[in-house]
């Protein structure tokens, strides 16, 4: 559920997403247990930067279950390929078996581990990398992200207006977790500032921003 818009916008929202069973019912799961998920038009924004980047190599960090990695892989085209990172042993078999039942075979790929420990052990480069792990590694990682992504392909990382907290508040109320808003807004900057991107970040979900490499 989105924190930036009011409530009957973010169901008017949600209600005009197309989904499919399989990811009503991971969306269903999420809120029944309370799992950080991406809502269904960040969801839908993430196949939609598939289709139109026409991406063929996507990587994930941070799987969950797999909801977002059933939107990513939705945007595929049939030789296509997710890779997706998991520290949580029990998530990634969890997401193992929605991919199963996504019919998508050896297409998607769920790796468990430390996003940080991994990320040289891939071969890039990568038509589009979604960012959704822990947010204290948003900056540490970014180096190592743009090295893995293709000329002309996107950096696509979730939370980043961290539910409005990220904007000074006008009374001075302090953020509900003023170390996340810290860390968000820091790797904002970095990637506002990096003249290898050129980055746009939406309102959508809790805020999502879309970086291009140059
Ligand atoms: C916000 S949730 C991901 C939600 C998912 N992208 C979705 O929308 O369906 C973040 C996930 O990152 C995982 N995670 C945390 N630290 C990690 C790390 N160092 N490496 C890989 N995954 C990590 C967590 O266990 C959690 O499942």
């Amino acid at each position: 559920v989105s924190q930036l818009l009011s409530a009957p916008i973010a169901q008017y929202l949600a209600g005009l997403t197309p989904a499919d069973p399989l990811i009503d019912e991971l969306g269903r799961t999420g809120r029944a247990r309370d799992l950080p998920l991406v809502d269904e038009p960040t969801g839908a924004l993430l196949e939609v930067l598939v289709r139109a980047s026409r991406a063929t190599r996507v990587l994930e960090i941070g799987t969950a279950i797999g909801y977002s990695g059933l939107w990513l892989a939705r945007g595929l085209p049939s030789d296509g390929t997710l890779i997706t990172m998991e520290i949580d042993a029990d998530r990634a078999a969890e997401a193992r078996e929605h991919f199963r039942r996504a019919g998508l075979g050896t297409r998607a790929s769920v790796i468990v581990g430390d996003a940080a420990r991994m990320l040289h052990k891939f071969a890039g480069p990568f038509d589009l990398i979604f960012n959704d792990g822990d947010k204290r590694q948003y900056e540490p990682l970014l180096e190592g992200l743009v090295a893995l992504l293709a000329p002309g392909g996107l950096l696509v990382t979730d939370d980043v207006l961290w539910g409005g907290d990220v904007a000074p508040d006008p009374d001075d109320a302090p953020p509900g977790d003023p170390e996340k808003v810290r860390l968000v807004a820091s790797y904002n900057r970095r990637l506002a500032a990096d003249p290898r991107l050129r980055t746009v970040i939406l309102p959508v979900g809790d805020g999502v921003s879309v970086s291009v490499k140059m």
